[in-house]
């Protein structure tokens, strides 16, 4: 946790006044979430956006202002967790199910920093199952053409055995892919098959990425 702490306390540093700020979701996230109600209690003056009702939930406990999403135009900086790194500061992201929302905001925001910790960072993609949001409606079928692939796709069930279902009312397939190669051109494929409402995997998005060790470091890195 130390790791994920330290980097959550780095990015809140990136947070000015005025901003309309995007807050991804996840436990990183809640440690910004965390530092963010310091600064506002401090009198810092921001919008948050949440990018699921988990976070929203969160904020509102911490007294974060939120803006209405029905309003929102831009975005100045988006602050979010990721499941994997990879060294060209692609991401997959999902494992809370959020990332549909999560992918909205961080493709309009002028900046995106990504919080981990150094667990998340990888040569390349793929050994984290990369999860992908589908319609209810024939989600076999939607399945079957996941399969084709070769990710050996899973639809994720919830602890009552029944489909997980997202913010959005949809279901998520978690793929295995092992090694993604070419992370832009994955991303179109699977978002071509029509039931698909979008994956987790995020390509030349990225800004920054705040790395806490859990020796008591924290690397910056800068795209
Ligand atoms: C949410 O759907 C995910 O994309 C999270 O951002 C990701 O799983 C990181 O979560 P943690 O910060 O809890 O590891």
């Amino acid at each position: 946790m130390q790791g994920k702490q330290l980097a959550g306390e780095k990015a809140v540093e990136y947070i000015q006044n005025g901003m309309v700020v995007g807050l991804g979701t996840g436990s990183t996230v809640n440690v910004v979430l965390n530092e963010l109600a310091k600064k506002v209690q401090e009198g810092l003056n921001i919008k948050g956006v949440a990018t699921s009702k988990f976070t929203e939930e969160r904020a509102n406990e911490r007294k974060i202002p939120l803006v209405d999403v029905a309003e929102i135009e831009s975005i100045d900086l988006m602050i979010d967790g990721a499941d994997e790194v990879s060294e060209q500061f692609d991401l997959i992201k999902g494992a809370k199910g959020a990332l549909l929302r999560e992918k909205m905001i961080a493709t309009s925001s002028k900046r995106f920093i990504v919080v981990i910790n150094e667990n998340k960072c990888v040569k390349k993609l793929g050994a984290f199952p990369l999860p992908v949001e589908i319609v209810p409606y024939a989600w076999k079928v939607t399945v079957n053409q996941l399969e084709q692939l070769e990710c050996h796709p899973s639809i994720r069930m919830s602890e009552s055995d029944i489909p997980y279902l997202t913010d959005n009312g949809n279901y998520i397939v978690d793929c295995h892919f092992d090694t993604i190669i070419e992370p832009s051109v994955l991303a179109t494929r699977i978002n071509m098959i029509p039931g698909v409402v979008e994956n987790g995997l995020f390509t030349n998005l990225v800004d920054t990425v705040i790395i806490g060790k859990e020796k008591g470091e924290v690397q910056v890195n800068q795209k």
